[in-house]
């Protein structure tokens, strides 16, 4: 009886080791953080991970999205908390019940940020290739993270996506060489295209890995390996 009770205690750590909290934060809005959000949502599920969205965000955007999904379509749960007092606690209950937890975060410096990045396994940041402003935005965030590790004793990993790249655009191709000097090993291999698809598939509850654009397929399945990687 005894033994049973081990093994069943054991499987429970297990799963909860398994549990991956990727949140998707930025302090800079219409960045893609909602957009990336959903899609890696959407491939995770197809992949047959069980995944939550945590729409923190009092735009509710996220929540939106999931009530326009159909039922035939692989299943995403959604929750929305956007209570800096309570997320914690949340979180901690959906760590039970998914391999996913994906947080689609407000566009600002509320404290409910800072918990947000201490809660996350990984942190990814979107980010729009457009110079100097851009990269300001992250310094502020990555000061912040790294007030938070010096608190905690602890590395919280980040690494950054570049959202509507043109690679075919030299000064796309410049911020990004920028970027990975300023923060190496810190960019994302994948990047997400400026692709009309991406807002077209939101109004059906849909991630473009349900659409018909193959190359923003390709893009958000390279981001789902590329996170799963990294768990
Ligand atoms: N790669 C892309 N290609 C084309 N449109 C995109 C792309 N990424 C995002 N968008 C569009 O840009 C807008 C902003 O994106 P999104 O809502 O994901 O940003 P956000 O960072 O969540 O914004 P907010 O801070 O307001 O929550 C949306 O209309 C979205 O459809
Ligand atoms: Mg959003």
């Amino acid at each position: 009886m005894f033994f049973i009770y081990i093994i069943a205690f054991l499987e429970i750590e297990t799963l909860k080791l398994i549990t991956m909290i990727v949140s998707f934060i930025s302090y800079k809005g219409g960045v893609g953080k909602t957009t990336s959000t959903q899609n890696t949502a959407v491939c995770l599920a197809h992949a047959g991970y069980k995944v939550c969205v945590l729409d923190a965000d009092e735009s509710t955007s996220s929540k939106d999205w999931i009530e326009r999904r159909s039922a035939e379509m692989p299943k995403i749960d959604l929750i929305a908390d956007n209570d800096e007092d309570n997320i914690g606690i949340t979180i901690q209950e959906l760590q039970q019940e998914y391999d996913f937890v994906l947080i689609d975060s407000p566009p600002s410096q509320k404290p409910i940020s800072s918990i947000i990045l201490l809660i996350s396994d990984l942190v990814i940041v979107p980010l729009l290739p457009k110079g100097a402003q851009e990269t300001n935005t992250i310094h502020q965030l990555m000061k912040k993270v790294h007030n938070l590790e010096a608190t905690i004793g602890k590395e919280i990993m980040v690494r950054f996506i570049v959202n509507k790249y043109k690679d075919w655009v030299k000064s796309n191709l410049v911020f990004m060489e920028a970027l990975k000097e300023l923060y190496p090993n810190k960019v994302l291999d994948s990047t997400l295209g400026d692709r009309d698809e991406f807002s077209k598939v939101t109004h059906s509850g849909k991630g473009v890995y349900e659409g018909n654009d193959k190359k923003a397929k390709a893009e958000v399945i390279a981001l789902s390996k590329e996170i799963i990687n990294l768990g």
